[in-house]
């Protein structure tokens, strides 16, 4: 058993709170960690669905941070995987209904800045001298804005554990009024362009990419994309500035809950060797979204935010020209209200061959990706992206801008890679109408002769996109940032 210890905070986790992929990797990663013997603790703050879960007598402290001072319970239980989970209890900021960052009705929480700085500032405390546990983590790992400022509390503290910082989406900063600074105690002198200061904000995430002392992106091509100007955020003169403590890492997907052979949320269970079972889904989806039922019209699938970021608007306008091809398309997503209106337009239009459906629905992710032929992702950029690869794994083959993880984890079918058995999916390079329309006829063609679809499927279906690998990248860091060695000596190598 390593002695690695590690403290990994986050917004959200799965299933207590999800808004997207980040709850899944706070769940998937640390459960692969422990796997592979870290002692890793998450921490969270105590949102009702968290607070739910905890044993409420398992308190392990009070602490009093800000001016005025906010009271924080801090509670003690684990995650459904077995990995310890700490819980920042202050009802006054989090004991509410809605999302972790929005109310019900997706507005912004008013007080977020004071929020998460509570959140990172709880984890600071735990990561240092004045810490009220007798566990001290060698390694703090900070996910996105809303643990931006641990990095930069931590330099006021004594005996701070070294800090990862991991970026999953550039385009949210957590960029708020410097006003709170005195409220948070962080000093008026960090507030400057070599510091919080970004255009005049307070920005949680360039606090955390400018203080931490390792960076992480969740894919090798973000971390490219995110230097250069286009994808940059305005933030790609200060990674590219800190470029030698910056890198990818491919996130993986959590191979137990997505599982074809196993899923309970899918019609019918199947795997590569049983893929003709996977009919059974499309019409059970086509039934359930109201399509015609008819096994030979291809059947696309779309689960996602609806947003600009996502090609929402994209995938609208090339509705038309898609439908002309002769298919099907079944769209799960909630976001933009703008979106929301014109997609409803569309299945009002189209009520043979656009169903959509509005909500966070769990169980329709899963049909989707078991019941759809291919599975469309027109996003403008995408850090990593977690559906391509459950779709990969279930057999539905993705088709999807080449940005970011897309590009990382899927490969086009060319001649070469389809006679190779390699290609898994079908990828376009310009973001516009145009390529995805293109692409969908590529794949409609490949489609058509069911050989070379099947080996498609199975290339896919056979991948490794465990989190193991991804682990033991995230393993090496930390032991490269903390310098505790494995038990062979090598600060980075893998340990038995
Ligand atoms: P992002 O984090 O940018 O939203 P990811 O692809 O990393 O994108 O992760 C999205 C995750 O959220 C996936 O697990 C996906 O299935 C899920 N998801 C997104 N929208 C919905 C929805 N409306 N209903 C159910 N699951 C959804
Ligand atoms: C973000 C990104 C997404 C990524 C996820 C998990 O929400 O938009 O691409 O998969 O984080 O890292």
């Amino acid at each position: 058993m390593s002695e690695l210890r590690v403290l990994f905070v986050s917004p959200e986790c799965a299933p207590l709170t999800k808004t997207g992929g980040l709850g899944d990797v706070s769940a998937a990663l640390p459960a692969a960690l422990r796997e592979a013997g870290i002692d890793v603790r998450v921490l969270l703050p105590g949102y009702p669905e968290v607070m739910g879960a905890v044993d409420a007598g398992r308190e392990h402290a009070r602490i009093a941070v800000f001016d005025p001072p906010l009271q924080v319970r801090l509670l003690a239980s684990s995650l459904q995987s077995g990995v310890p989970m700490y819980v920042a209890d202050c009802p006054h900021l989090f004991l509410r209904p809605g999302g972790p960052y929005q109310d019900g009705a997706l507005r912004d929480w008013p007080d977020n800045a004071v929020r998460f700085a509570l959140l990172a500032k709880v984890a600071a405390i735990l990561s240092s001298e004045e810490t009220p546990l007798d566990w001290h983590p060698h390694v703090v790992h900070c996910n996105d804005w809303p643990c931006g400022l641990t990095p930069a509390f931590l330099r006021h503290m004594s005996d701070p554990a070294p800090t990862v910082m991991t970026i999953h989406n550039l385009a949210f900063q957590g960029n708020f009024d410097p006003a709170i600074l005195p409220q948070v105690g962080l000093p008026w002198s960090s507030f400057t362009t070599q510091g919080l200061e970004f255009h005049g904000r307070l920005s949680f995430l360039k606090a955390g990419l400018y203080y931490a002392d390792e960076i992480t992106t969740v894919s090798p091509t973000y971390a490219l994309e995110t230097q250069s100007e286009a994808l940059g955020f305005g933030m790609d003169g200060l990674l590219r500035s800190r470029s030698q403590f910056y890198k990818g890492i491919l996130n993986g997907i959590d191979e137990n809950i997505w599982n074809p052979e196993t899923d309970p949320l899918i019609a019918q269970c199947y795997g590569a060797h049983s893929i003709e079972q996977k009919l059974g889904n499309k019409i059970a989806l086509q039934r359930r979204m109201a399509l015609p039922v008819d096994s030979s019209v291809p059947l696309l699938g779309v689960v996602g935010r609806l947003t600009h970021q996502k090609g929402t608007d994209l995938l609208i306008d090339a509705a038309d020209d898609l439908l002309a091809l002769g298919v099907q398309l079944a769209l799960l997503g909630r976001g933009d209200s703008q979106y929301e209106r014109r997609l409803q337009g569309l299945a009002a239009r189209f009520p043979n061959a656009i169903s959509v459906s509005f909500g966070f629905e769990e169980e329709l992710a899963h049909l989707i990706e078991a019941g759809a032929d291919m599975f469309l992702m027109p996003s403008r950029f995408e850090p990593c992206g977690l559906n391509q690869m459950y779709s990969q794994r279930y057999g539905t083959p993705p088709v999807a801008h080449a940005t970011g993880g897309l590009r990382d984890s899927i490969v086009d079918c060319t001649p070469e890679s389809l006679a190779a058995g390699t290609a898994t999916g079908f990828l376009y390079g310009q973001p516009g109408i145009a390529g995805l329309v293109d692409a969908v006829r590529r794949a409609l063609s490949v489609h058509r002769d069911s050989s070379s679809w099947l080996r498609i499927q199975k290339a896919g279906m056979g991948r490794d996109f465990g989190w193991r690998g991804a682990a033991q990248r995230y393993e090496d860091l930390y032991r490269q940032v903390a310098g505790v060695k494995s038990q062979n000596g090598e600060p980075g190598a893998k340990t038995g």
